[in-house]
């Protein structure tokens, strides 16, 4: 399939060939034929086993290259012409000099490889919030995922016509075969040589040496967020690593949140969450990007960009997201988990007792007995959201839904109360900024820091973070209407006692923290001033069937202020490193923050 006369993508296209020299190319057409096609050829290749067809229909299991198994932001960079343009949380290159490295990367790094363009849509397809993209890969394994987690084919060619207006994404696992009959390894990757470049200046993306996650499927983080969050600045809208959820109260009432969590930190389950009390419903729309634009009601209304989902596996089972395991029932794709000897996937957290041998997610014997983990803690699925029991109908609507409510949240064991509300727009944009938690497997690193990361944006975002500051509160000047603008919220589940027990079961129970929510919207419930924002008072939150000790609700729903003032030399020094671009509204948050901690 070729189906374009669109003379920049073609030259495009052609230049990317005569730089990768590929054995073949291939235009994809996002056909389910096509779907089948490359999974039969990763089975032959030995990169995918079918699963159990009675278990789990129609879907593949496989595992990576240990040395490619998670987001390498050490190697992730924002390139431009001035540094500035980065700022001080993204890695910056010049923009020449790292096309310059790259290309000899790139020369002749498809060789006996297949090179196939996919057109996509992040968003449904003409959606006036949705965007173009081209990914150039060498790798079936994205290629497949693609399908599954963007709309790929021929009706994006259709709706792109002649139009410049498209992302271009260059992709290669960096291992050049000697010719097309070479065996290949079932994980090709480049272990020596990673690069994940952004140029928000001419929307491209150059992407080398791992096939793993976000760092080869272009479209969600490198397209959907670091470029797109650029666009959104450039155009007045907003990209952000948001779930979106609707909920529904027992009275038929809907409400619309997007919620911003780090990497690995329950999005994908508060998204799709059943609630413990009674008569509320949730339904979800996305559960890891949002992008929003202002409406002509005056709102912002907001889309998932994103097709699938491509959430963490360890811990997901149908106690802690059973609208997850019921998704994954089949069409599905599970990296680095294990294999069970029935033939389907077992990872720590699943439901039963672990059988009493697997292959684990390095090919080897497992029991559990042996002392280790089975998965990889950032093993993966790869799902089609449409398949989720939960998903709102109105998921696909290209005018999205309206936004009622932003939460902000973290993995914090001490210090960040459970939950409160940002007492205006700069206040929340002042929570977002400050935001930090613990870090997870989803990056390479060490597990379990402490780091700041403003509106879980940290990793994501393509420019200099203070710029991104101005732009939220940009936003919330420019809105058509003040009043209709989301309230935002400040979230904590993972607080522990002194002797490190969770004090919030979290999950399914986090329906009274959103039925709250809901009910600060609809102006329905006082809230007692704290120096964190606004809290609920002793009656505020429906606790109703759960039991606290008055000890254990003190340390759930109180900041810590002694902790918090300990931190404040630490967010004065988070803050000082966006120099003059700090909004000095959010330089006043912070002294007003750590006046009242001492009043
Ligand atoms: C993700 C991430 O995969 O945030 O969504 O790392
Ligand atoms: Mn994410």
């Amino acid at each position: 399939m070729r189906a374009t006369t669109n003379a920049k993508l073609l030259s495009w296209v052609e230049e990317v060939v005569a730089m990768c020299q590929p054995d073949r190319m291939v235009w994809c057409d996002g056909s389910p034929e096509e779907y089948d096609r490359l999974t039969n050829g990763l089975v032959k290749a030995g990169t995918f086993i079918p699963l159990n067809k009675k278990k789990r229909p129609n879907s593949f299991y496989c595992r990576s290259d240990p040395a490619d198994v998670a987001r390498v932001e050490e190697f992730t960079f924002i390139c431009s012409a001035n540094e500035a343009d980065a700022g001080p949380t993204n890695r910056w290159a010049d923009k020449d000099e790292m096309k310059a490295r790259l290309r000899e990367l790139y020369a002749g790094c498809m060789q006996g490889r297949t090179m196939y363009v996919i057109p996509y849509s992040m968003g449904p397809i003409g959606s006036p919030i949705a965007k173009i993209g081209f990914e150039i890969t060498d790798s079936a394994y994205v290629v497949v995922h693609m399908h599954i987690m963007a709309r790929v084919g021929r009706k994006v060619l259709e709706v792109l016509g002649d139009s410049e207006d498209f992302v271009r994404g260059i992709h290669s696992v960096g291992a050049p075969l000697k010719d097309a009959k070479t065996p290949d390894v079932p994980w090709p990757c480049n272990p020596e040589n990673k690069y994940i470049t952004h140029y928000p200046e001419t929307r491209e993306i150059w992407s080398y040496g791992s096939g793993y996650g976000g760092n080869s499927l272009l479209g969600k983080k490198c397209h959907a967020l670091r470029i797109a969050s650029v666009q959104a600045r450039d155009e007045g809208w907003m990209a952000e690593h948001m779930l979106i959820l609707k909920l529904i109260s027992p009275d038929g009432a809907v409400k619309y949140i997007a919620a911003a969590f780090p990497s690995a930190c329950g999005k994908t389950n508060l998204s799709m969450l059943k609630p413990t009390i009674p008569g509320w419903k949730v339904e979800t729309i996305g559960d890891d990007i949002a992008w929003m634009k202002f409406g002509a009601d005056g709102r912002l209304h907001a889309i998932n960009p994103e097709a699938g989902f491509f959430g963490v596996a360890p811990g997901t089972s149908m106690k802690s997201n059973p609208n997850a395991m019921r998704t994954l029932s089949a069409n599905s794709i599970f990296t680095n988990c294990a294999i069970r000897p029935d033939g389907d996937i077992w990872w720590e957290g699943i439901d039963g007792a672990p059988p009493e041998q697997l292959a684990d997610w390095l090919r080897r014997e497992w029991t559990p007995e042996c002392g280790r983990n089975a998965s990889h803690p950032n093993a993966r699925f790869t799902t089609p959201a449409r398949q989720c029991p939960v998903i709102a109908k109105e998921w696909e609507n290209p005018a999205g839904v309206p936004i009622d409510a932003f939460l902000f949240g973290g993995r914090r064991a001490t210090t960040i109360p459970l939950v409160t509300e940002a007492k205006s727009w700069i206040h929340g944009t002042f929570l977002g900024a400050i935001m930090s938690s613990e870090t997870t497997a989803a990056a390479a690193g060490t597990v379990g820091l402490l780091r700041r990361d403003p509106m879980a944006m940290r990793p994501f975002c393509g420019y200099h973070m203070g710029d991104y500051f101005a732009h939220w509160i940009r936003i919330g000047q420019q809105a058509p209407a003040p009043d209709k603008l989301p309230r935002i919220f400040y979230v904590n589940w993972f607080r522990k006692d002194d002797q490190g027990k969770w004090l919030w079961p979290g999950f399914g129970e986090n329906s009274r923290v959103l039925k709250w929510v809901v009910q600060r919207c609809e102006n329905r419930v006082d809230a007692v001033e704290t120096p964190f924002g606004l809290a609920p008072d002793e009656n505020g939150l429906d606790l109703s069937g759960m039991h606290f000790t008055a000890a254990e609700l003190d340390t759930l729903l109180q900041v810590d202020r002694a902790a918090l003032l300990a931190e404040m030399d630490d967010l004065r020094a988070h803050f000082a490193m966006f120099g003059d671009k700090l909004p000095p509204q959010l330089a006043d948050e912070l002294e007003t923050l750590g006046r009242s901690l001492k009043g």
